[in-house]
């Protein structure tokens, strides 16, 4: 026999050479890690590089703990758990499964390589598979090399240019002032009837600030008010991000454009707003203007009233039969540029992402206009235990911006108001955009559809494709 073939002397040769992958393995308690004990006991022996972590199933697993073993110089991950099917929780690993792709994802678009995150199945009785899993993701991550250090940019030299798809350079629709005058005049009677008839105690629409030109949410309390409405393409805000909160002081009347009306589908999945306690006035739009531009949210957006609505402003209302059908519409422009940045090698991913994020000021204006991010206590300010670094630096910077993509997987509607806010221009809506495609691909989702839907991650189903996974 061969002893230079054997797994022993495969570690031995490897252990001569200066750099070794440091691996970190995430094992569920009940299989994986009965596992590895099996592959112990029967004395199979494969790479020592791997640092075991046992959990209490693969259905606990955090992207947190990726993202820590990540940040602190782990050249790869692996997380392995009980086959479908036999998991001690019974459906623990089938969430996984789903959420293990969608994180997947995000970090290959950000640059990491795959080799780096890799997931199996391994059960109780399966040592011999250990040891082949083991043995294949460290010669995965030794071919990887060593990981760059978290949160830095490499190698300066090989800065990609990044040229994105202007939307000014894009065919589409252009904001109609023209068409915008008599819905405004609707939408004043509308509030001034809705207001004065006690049907609902607060109407959040737009007006004019005292800066010239610019609109802002209003919150209007009073018949009298209801002149200060405006209706302009500047109206870009997504008014349903207030909603949650003003539908504590009593049943609310709300303006919502097609983008809005989505983020209230949402609101609807997740209970976070009951339906009979809001008021919906839906408006057609014509697109909405970011410095200057239409914004890309509107090149694909046909802008019609959505049947959710109670009432229409200068519109009609589509029948409530058509809720939850899934319309074609045109190309996303944002999957221009997601494209681009796939194109890029993985380095110049990395690098274009770092500097991204390293102009982050986690002002987390982000967090404060998605209608989706409505927790009390966001992730981002616990302190016990601390998984997200408050401190503007590399590290804790990209946890946060993957984590908040993360946290909108298959829930953001793409209204691109965290981009629009963002006083550091960062790239939000593509990683946003990246994981809408993912999710649709995978599970046949698109958010803001239909108000009875289970979010994608929050569901399964067994026949999930895991062609990833070990
Ligand atoms: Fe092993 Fe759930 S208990 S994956």
């Amino acid at each position: 026999m061969d002893s230079a073939a054997t797994p022993l002397a495969q570690a031995v040769d490897a252990s001569a050479s200066a750099w070794q992958p440091h691996i970190i393995a995430f094992v569920c308690h009940w299989c994986t890690y009965a596992g590895a004990d099996m592959a112990g006991t029967t004395r199979r022996i494969y790479p020592p590089n791997v640092r075991i972590l046992r959990f209490p199933c693969t259905g606990r697993m955090s992207p947190l703990f990726i993202l820590r073993a990540f940040e602190q110089g782990a050249d790869g991950v692996l997380v392995s758990g009980c086959h479908p099917g036999d998991c001690h929780y019974v459906q623990g690993n089938y969430f996984a499964r789903r959420r293990f792709a969608v994180f997947r994802a995000l970090l290959e678009f950000l640059g990491v390589d795959p080799r780096r995150l890799q997931f199996s199945w391994v059960s109780a009785s399966e040592g011999v598979k250990w040891a082949r899993v083991v043995e294949e993701v460290t010669q995965g991550v030794r071919d990887a090399g060593p990981i760059s250090p978290w949160g830095r940019v490499q190698d300066h030299g090989r800065l990609a240019l990044v040229r994105f798809a202007s939307p000014a350079d894009q065919a589409g629709r252009r904001p109609g002032e023209d068409e915008r005058a008599p819905v405004l005049a609707e939408l004043r009677r509308a509030a001034s009837e809705l207001l004065s008839s006690g049907r609902i105690s607060r109407l959040i629409g737009y007006g004019e600030s005292s800066l010239p030109g610019k609109i802002v949410p209003v919150f209007l309390d009073n018949v009298a008010d209801a002149s200060v409405l405006a209706w302009t393409d500047g109206c870009s805000a997504n008014l349903a991000a207030y909603l949650p909160a003003a539908m504590r002081s009593g049943k609310v009347g709300i303006i919502v454009k097609s983008c809005d009306s989505k983020a209230v589908v949402g609101l609807l999945q997740e209970n976070q707003i009951r339906r009979e306690d809001v008021v919906l006035i839906g408006v057609p739009c014509t697109g909405v203007r970011v410095n200057g531009r239409l914004a890309s949210k509107c090149f694909n957006c046909d802008g019609q009233v959505s049947p959710l609505c109670d009432l229409s402003a200068g519109g009609a209302r589509p029948a409530a039969a058509a809720m939850g059908v899934q319309v074609a519409v045109p190309p996303d422009v944002r999957d221009a540029d997601v494209g681009y940045i796939e194109s890029l090698p993985l380095l110049d991913r990395w690098n274009f992402w770092q500097n991204q994020f390293a102009r982050c000021l986690r002002c987390y204006a982000c967090r404060a206009v998605c209608p989706l991010c409505y927790c009390e206590t966001c992730i981002a300010e616990k302190h016990r235990p601390q998984w997200i670094s408050t401190s503007i630096d590399g590290k804790g910077n990209t946890a946060w911006n993957v984590v908040r993509a993360f946290h909108l997987a298959g829930r953001c509607i793409g209204c691109d108001e965290c981009s629009r806010v963002c006083p550091a221009n960062i790239r939000l809506d593509l990683l946003n955009r990246r994981l809408a495609i993912e999710v649709e691909r995978r599970f046949g989702y698109r958010a803001g559809q239909d108000a009875v839907a289970s979010p994608p991650l929050a569901s399964f189903r067994q026949d999930d494709s895991e062609e990833f996974i070990r």
